[in-house]
């Protein structure tokens, strides 16, 4: 028995998985050049949501990669943002003077990108620090920050696949949807 209210039929594909994959290659192009090293680059995948597109990414990149995981608790089963979060399972290397990416699914309201931009600028001292969003929510921002780099920008609408959820569920979908109104 599923716990679902929604029923995957009615979902109506917004990012294609052509589109998403067509722009991996040139976004983490344009990721390395931003470090404009040949130094290792710490990813930090933002988990749950970013591990579509966070493993994907990483298959182009040249520089030599490691991959760590984080977990931020926000939206737990709403549709709606959250003022009030936390780093959970953040058990990461020494990140001092390294090149560091911050991998997320959206930024939406900016609060999780603004958060996560002081944590590691505060707890952690990175040569450099580039954030990397594969969607960008641009007109549903509650604070001023953007994304250094990010692939597609998207209008307000709750959207599922490729790693973002609707009540955990849609994750596994290799493109973006939304369920139309
Ligand atoms: P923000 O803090 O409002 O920018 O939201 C960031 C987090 O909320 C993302 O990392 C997602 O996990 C989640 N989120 C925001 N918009 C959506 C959406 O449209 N679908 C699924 N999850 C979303």
């Amino acid at each position: 028995m599923t716990m679902l209210d929604k029923d995957i039929n009615d979902l109506k594909v917004l990012i294609s998985e052509k589109d998403i994959q067509n722009k991996l290659p040139e976004l983490a192009l344009k990721i390395e050049n931003a470090f404009n090293s040949n130094e290792d680059i710490y990813v930090i995948c933002v988990l749950k949501g970013s591990v579509m597109f966070c493993a994907d990414l990483v298959k182009h990149f040249k520089n030599n990669v490691q991959m760590e995981f984080i977990r931020i608790s926000s939206y737990g089963n709403e549709t709606k943002s959250s003022n009030n979060l936390q780093a959970i399972d953040l058990t990461l290397p020494n990140l001092d003077d390294k090149n560091v990416l911050i991998v997320e699914d959206i930024i939406d309201t900016g609060l999780t990108a603004r958060f996560l931009t002081d944590l590691f600028k505060i707890k952690h001292h990175p040569k450099k620090l580039i954030f990397a969003a594969l969607l960008n929510k641009k007109c549903a921002r509650q604070v001023e920050i953007e994304p250094d780099l990010y692939g597609f920008i998207i209008d307000d609408k709750f959207v599922v696949g490729y790693g973002l959820d609707y009540k955990g569920y849609f994750r596994n979908l290799p493109y973006i949807a939304y369920f139309p109104e």
